[in-house]
């Protein structure tokens, strides 16, 4: 700014005084700023063809609205958990997640559509020209701009347009709806409700359904009908396998035996360690290896992936996730990465056929369960 410019200036008092017009500009003016067109896209107002835009924009966020409706209700509501292919539910279980991601994909493009076509149709088109200038903004600088963003607000007419300003409202408080209901969605199950059922947090598809029930270690060769249970003489030393629970009541039932091999907390890691290993137990369960045998969850206790990686000199599980590692030969501690806790031990028996069995469910949540656990 020139000399002459600065004794032109306006005293804070007059600033003050002065309309958010004059101020804009003042402003525009101290900014060097040159107005080449300011085109109104609707220079007559309250016309058919105005309100016909405002209405087309106003569908793109009632579309949003009703999509990120239509979001959380599935979220929450549709069958969600696993059927196996060519049974009852089947159908409604695989539509799932095509679902809530075809309805949250229309709540972000109906919203999206919508911002853009509102710029589009009632944004004045500007075109102006302004000269950089360099250091910190004076605080006459400060009140122009502020002037201009806030008449940038009024000649955007969208206080006026009260059926897109309620229709956008809507489509962005659903999706901030469902923005919050995604994460806290997964937090619904109660820990605590029916703690002895075999479908809640405490427990896995290794609880047997009645007393004294034999539940024995399966293998999983591909196909779901097919089982092969596993005797100690099955597995070298040095060897590991993965195993799923099998129970004498599923024999034949098709649906039953996919579930299980597909029930997300019933991996097991049996390993057969070699017999001169030294190995510690942890406190309190020093009788759930059978012999050489020790068997871990395979879900990773930091988020639950599979720890599929395993390193028979060192006794390391890896989780490939975020590279946690569990030292077998110390009952399956962490010793390196995020996760902070051992992996939980199923205790093993073989039965009178030879065949190894889960002596009872594990006796702690698996996994990263959840924040109320005590151990
Ligand atoms: Fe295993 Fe993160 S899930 S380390």
């Amino acid at each position: 700014m020139s000399g002459d410019e600065q004794e032109k200036l306006p005293t804070e008092a007059e600033l003050d005084s002065m309309t958010r017009d004059e101020l804009v500009t003042l402003g525009t003016k101290l900014d060097g700023v040159e107005l080449i067109s300011y085109e109104d896209p609707w220079p007559v107002k309250g016309t058919k063809a105005e309100k016909r835009a405002e209405r087309q924009v106003a569908y793109w966020f009632l579309l949003a609205a009703v999509a990120g409706i239509a979001f959380i209700v599935a979220f929450i509501a549709w069958p969600s958990e696993y059927k196996a292919p060519d049974t009852d539910g089947y159908f409604l279980y695989s539509l799932y997640t095509p679902v809530i991601g075809v309805t949250l994909g229309l709540t972000v493009l109906g919203l999206g559509v919508g911002a853009l076509a509102y710029t589009k149709k009632f944004i004045p088109h500007e075109l102006a020209v302004q000269d950089r200038h360099d250091g910190g903004s004076a605080k006459i600088d400060q009140e122009t701009v502020l002037a201009e963003l806030a008449d940038a607000g009024n000649r955007s007419t969208i206080t006026r347009r009260s059926l897109v300003k309620r229709s956008a409202g809507a489509a962005a408080g659903v999706m901030g709806l469902g923005l919050v209901v995604l994460p806290l969605g997964g937090m619904l199950k109660n820990p605590f409700a029916d703690t002895n059922s075999k479908d809640s947090l405490w427990h896995t598809g290794w609880q047997p359904s009645f007393p004294g029930e034999k539940v024995y270690l399966r293998r999983n060769t591909g196909d779901a009908s097919e089982v092969v249970l596993i005797r100690p003489e099955d597995l070298d030393a040095g060897g590991f396998e993965t195993v799923f629970p099998f129970r004498e009541s599923e024999r034949g039932n098709e649906e039953a035996l996919s579930a299980a091999l597909h029930r997300a907390d019933n991996p097991v890691m049996l390993l057969r360690l070699r017999p001169d290993q030294n190995v510690v137990k942890r406190a309190g369960q020093e009788n759930f290896n059978f012999g050489d045998f020790y068997a871990y969850s395979k879900i990773c206790t930091h988020l639950g992936c599979p720890t599929s990686l395993y390193e028979q000199q060192t006794g390391r599980l890896l989780c490939p996730c975020h590279q946690s590692q569990f030292n077998v030969f110390e009952y399956a501690k962490p010793v390196f990465g995020p996760a902070a806790r051992a992996l939980p031990q199923l205790p093993l028996a073989v039965d009178e056929s030879g065949y190894l069995i889960a002596r009872s469910d594990f006796i702690e949540p698996i996994g990263p369960a959840f924040w109320e656990r005590d151990s």
